[in-house]
């Protein structure tokens, strides 16, 4: 028997090659399991090689397969080495998900309006950390796209699912490279669907309410660890009233990466998010 996991349906992917970008965070990791349960092969990418490694071993333990890779998604030279490793090892990719990603903490300020004051304001963000956030979140996203995609044509169910957010439809306050860099992570996936849509390769977008994980610790948690204001914000916002299970995320994301499915969609952002995106506030 293959490797399991607890996914919420199961969908067949064997013999497809899965590559995921930050398959070593929570969502990325998650998705390697999920994509890993349904028999597709999957190439676990993060910048981490030992951390990548961890989700590999547990997943080829299980009786997976699985194969780690470390690369920064950001860096052109090194994306180009990951392309040549995957296209010597398997001669295609049939899935890409880009779920690295997340908040840089030295461009985050602590204010939501300039009228609040504070030691540090929007005109006191570092140039260099501003664009590490939109380099992470929308160069990390297109610069995969960009490279791997050519191994992705002719591949059977071959679609590529990036990562977006709630701030990219309104942006969230604090975060202001966070927010306009998914705003272009939901306008390229259209882009890319349109651009690639008679080639063969779906493109779509989930686009993540709140989750818990690492890379958004810091804005929902005051320093002594107690959970701060914008934590009873988010649920205020949130009609369903809660925080997300990351395991909610994989019923959608294996419906956009399944053509059987999902084959005549491209270009949606798809949003998981207990109806944060639909409600007013009023
Ligand atoms: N958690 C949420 O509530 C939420 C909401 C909306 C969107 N997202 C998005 O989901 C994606 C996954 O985030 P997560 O919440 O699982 O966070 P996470 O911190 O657990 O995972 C992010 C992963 O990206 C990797 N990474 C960071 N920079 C990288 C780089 N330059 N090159 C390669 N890998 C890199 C990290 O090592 C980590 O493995 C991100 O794009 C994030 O913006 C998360």
């Amino acid at each position: 028997m293959g490797y399991t996991y607890d996914i919420p349906f199961h969908v067949d992917l064997s013999g497809r090659v899965a590559v995921v970008t930050g398959g070593n965070g929570g969502i990325g990791g998650m998705f390697c399991r999920a994509l890993a349960a349904c028999g597709a092969t999957i190439v676990v990418l993060g910048r981490n090689l030992e951390r990548c490694q961890l989700v590999v071993d547990e997943i080829v333990q299980g009786g997976g397969n699985a194969f780690a890779i470390s690369a920064d998604v950001t860096v052109e030279a090194a994306m180009l080495r990951v392309k040549s490793e995957i296209e010597e090892r398997f001669g295609k990719i049939n899935i890409l998900i880009n779920a690295a990603g997340g908040n840089v903490k030295t461009a985050i300020i602590p204010q939501e309006q300039m009228a609040d004051g504070g030691e540090k304001t929007f005109f006191d963000i570092p140039v260099s950390e501003m664009q590490k956030e939109l380099d992470l979140n929308l160069r990390g996203t297109w610069l995969p796209c960009k490279i791997l995609t050519p191994l992705m044509l002719n591949q059977e169910g071959a679609c590529v699912l990036n990562v977006s957010s709630m701030s990219a439809f309104s942006p969230l306050t604090k975060i202001p490279g966070y927010s306009s860099a998914k705003a272009g992570v939901s306008n390229f996936t259209q882009w890319l669907a349109t651009y690639m849509a008679r080639s063969g390769v779906r493109v779509n977008a989930l686009a993540p309410g709140f989750f818990m994980t690492e890379q958004n610790h810091a804005l929902q948690f005051n320093p002594d660890g107690t959970p701060n204001a914008r934590q009873k914000k988010i649920i205020a916002g949130t009609p369903m009233g809660r925080y997300g299970e990351l395991n909610e995320l994989i019923g959608a994301m294996l419906f956009l990466v399944s053509e059987k499915a999902s084959g005549f969609v491209t270009g949606v952002v798809l949003p998981v998010d207990g109806g944060y995106n639909c409600y007013s506030g009023v």
